[in-house]
């Protein structure tokens, strides 16, 4: 029996080198250890033996189990600092180490952006400061102050949202040439960008929301060709060079006389092609001499001061430059579409 329990001791000791992790000691302790393990079993049979027997090998099997114990206590503690050093290993973080970049995709400009930025530096350039005005506006500024009072026929030239009788969503950025007219020291030139609203299906060339940009030149002295060459050198800024410029005569109650502004068609270079219905010229905005009811409807004096205008869709310009042919594509911000103005 002494030799039976030298073997346990022994194969178990063997065993307990070569354990790997928690659970195989756990399996090993019981089989040696446990209540119907191999060291259990031999002390059971002790009953058989004589007194001096059953001491000596009760003894023998006590220090046995004692060692055991300790051993797979030992063995225990090994294996955990084991995992544990793992787990740091596998988790450790140099924190000396460059910072990993993630490509985090960078975003690109609206072209409405870019051709306001375009049309908004040419004319810093010739002395302008830029302005902006409300979005939900007073019906007075939107039109009766621009020489549109209540009942004007006009009025059906921009189907409108209205808020009450009093307040709309602005159909242009044209109020806030009133507003600068009634607030500013003149003279001024002022260039006014905006988004602006009128009740319109969206389709390939309308949108509810777009955006115009005003130009507002007041001065003692200003003419027609002041106009036409401020008009020209922005064209030309966002265009190039070699776009011509024309005024066509046309109608708005807020100039006299007005104009529309027709560019040589950027598609064929003007010589006509089916984006210009063969006229080799395409309609970018409207314009004219600031009529002298809407100077003194804003408390300012006709005689004294003369002043020109223009208001040009920013949607229509960037539509033109960059081939856009869908307005929508301008105000869905689809990243696909935005991605191609880096
Ligand atoms: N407000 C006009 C529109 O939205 C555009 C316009 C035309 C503005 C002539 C002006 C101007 O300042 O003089 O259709």
């Amino acid at each position: 029996m002494f030799e039976e329990l030298l073997k346990i001791r022994e194969a178990a000791l063997k065993e307990l080198e070569a354990i790997k992790n928690a659970d195989e000691l756990n399996e090993l302790s019981t089989q040696v250890l446990g209540r119907g393990g191999k060291l259990t079993a031999i002390l059971r049979t002790m009953g058989k033996l004589s007194q001096e027997e059953r001491a000596a090998l009760g003894q023998k099997a006590n220090s046995v189990k004692q060692e055991l114990l300790e051993k797979f206590e030992e063995r225990k503690a090994a294996l955990y600092e084991l995992a544990e050093q793992k787990k740091i290993e596998r988790e450790e973080i140099d924190v000396t180490l460059p910072g990993v970049r993630r490509a985090v995709p960078m975003g690109a400009l609206n072209p409405l952006t870019l051709v306001y930025r375009e049309i908004r530096d040419a004319l810093i350039g010739l002395g302008f400061t830029t302005f902006e005005g409300p979005e939900i506006e007073y019906d007075e500024y939107n039109f009766t102050l621009l020489n549109l009072p209540p009942n004007h026929p006009a009025r059906d030239m921009q189907d409108t949202f209205y808020v009450n009788d009093k307040v709309l969503l602005r159909t242009h950025t044209s109020p806030c040439e009133a507003r600068a007219l009634k607030t500013l020291d003149l003279p001024f030139r002022l260039v006014i960008p905006g988004r602006c609203f009128r009740v319109d299906e969206p389709d390939a060339s309308h949108s509810p929301v777009f955006m115009q940009m005003e130009g507002l030149v007041v001065d003692r002295n200003v003419s027609i060709a002041d106009l036409k060459g401020t008009i020209d050198s922005f064209v030309k800024a966002v265009f190039g060079e070699n776009v011509e410029s024309r005024l066509r005569p046309s109608y708005f109650p807020f100039t006299e006389p007005s104009a529309e502004v027709d560019i040589s068609c950027t598609i064929c270079g003007g010589k006509g092609c089916s984006s210009c219905k063969g006229t080799g010229w395409m309609e970018i905005m409207g314009c004219g001499i600031t009529n002298p009811h809407e100077i003194e409807n804003c408390g300012k004096s006709p005689d004294e001061w003369r002043a020109f205008a223009w208001g040009v869709g920013v949607d229509r310009v960037a539509c033109l430059k960059y081939g856009i042919s869908d307005i929508r594509l301008i105000y869905e911000g689809d990243g696909r579409f935005l991605s191609q103005f880096k």
